[in-house]
């Protein structure tokens, strides 16, 4: 597991050194209106305003200050201290507050019990390979009715070949592996090159949710493909194989499971 983090963490500080794919800063349009540009899908519940707001893997000066600036009170969780580093000269620049904290989002100890009103998190879950630990985690410091917004790498985003063969996208990987997919020769937008990453499967995605205290309040599978795309690139493949997914979750006081025995309802 260490070693996992280790490596993923000199791989994220790389990325942000050399201005690679994920590590943009926010721009003045973003500042403009912040919330809307944090709320495309306006799920965020009100406003903003003195929200205690928990970024999770989400460093790299885009989201965090525009939580900030939208009025939230915010905490950015990074394993990548480069990632934060661009918070930090972000929020400076702004006049804006945040706390960073150098971190694996599957081991959270320093967050207390019920300290935030919502938890989002990018695209990040597949570089730990533990979801129910994460999961596990963000229930213990979200607050019973909070909300827990995240988004996900697909698991055939993962399994499926970078390249097509000979018109479609073979499954090249299994949907059970416990290690991290093999590393690909090349760049491709679907994969963070030499990044350790694991396929989460869906029981573990959407149904790890309910198990951690979550009800599911809406899901998304944002468009990336383009029909007119050339074989072989990011877009061409999202035309055959979505490469995220979004979710809405809530915290719970009881969990899904637990309100079915209680009205006694098996579940299989
Ligand atoms: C795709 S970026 C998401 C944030 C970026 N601002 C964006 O919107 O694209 C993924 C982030 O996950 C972080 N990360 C990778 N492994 C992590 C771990 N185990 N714990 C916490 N963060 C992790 C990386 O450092 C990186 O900042």
């Amino acid at each position: 597991m260490e070693i996992t983090q280790d490596h993923n963490r000199r791989v994220w500080d790389e990325r942000a050194r050399h201005g690679l794919l994920h590590t943009r800063t926010a721009r003045d349009d973003e500042f403009a209106d912040p919330l809307k540009a944090i709320n495309g899908r306006g799920w965020i519940d009100g406003g903003l305003e003195d929200k205690r707001v928990l970024c999770l893997a989400g460093g790299g000066g885009l989201q965090a200050p525009l939580y900030a600036a939208a009025g939230a009170k915010v905490t950015v969780v990074d394993i990548s201290p480069a990632m934060l580093e661009q918070d930090k000269r972000v929020a400076r620049e702004r006049g804006l507050e945040l706390q960073t904290i150098a971190a694996s989002m599957d081991d959270l100890p320093m967050l207390a019990d019920a300290s935030f009103d919502l938890v989002t998190q990018p695209v990040s879950t597949c570089y730990v390979p533990s979801l129910a630990k994460v999961y596990d985690g963000i229930a213990r410091v979200l607050r019973v009715g909070g909300q827990y917004l995240s988004q996900h790498k697909q698991p055939l985003n993962l399994q499926a070949a970078p390249t097509p063969f000979p018109n479609g996208y073979a499954v090249t990987e299994g949907y059970y592996a416990t290690g991290p997919v093999p590393p690909l020769h090349g760049e491709f937008e679907h994969r963070e090159k030499g990044a350790l990453e694991f396929v989460h499967r869906w029981e573990e995605l959407v149904g790890g949710l309910c198990r951690a205290g979550f009800v599911i309040e809406d899901v998304a599978e944002p468009r990336h493909g383009d029909p007119a795309a050339e074989p072989g690139t990011f877009r061409h493949r999202s035309q055959y194989i979505p490469p995220y997914v979004a979710i809405k979750a809530r915290r719970v006081a009881t969990p899904v499971l637990g309100q079915a025995a209680a009205a006694g309802i098996v579940m299989p």
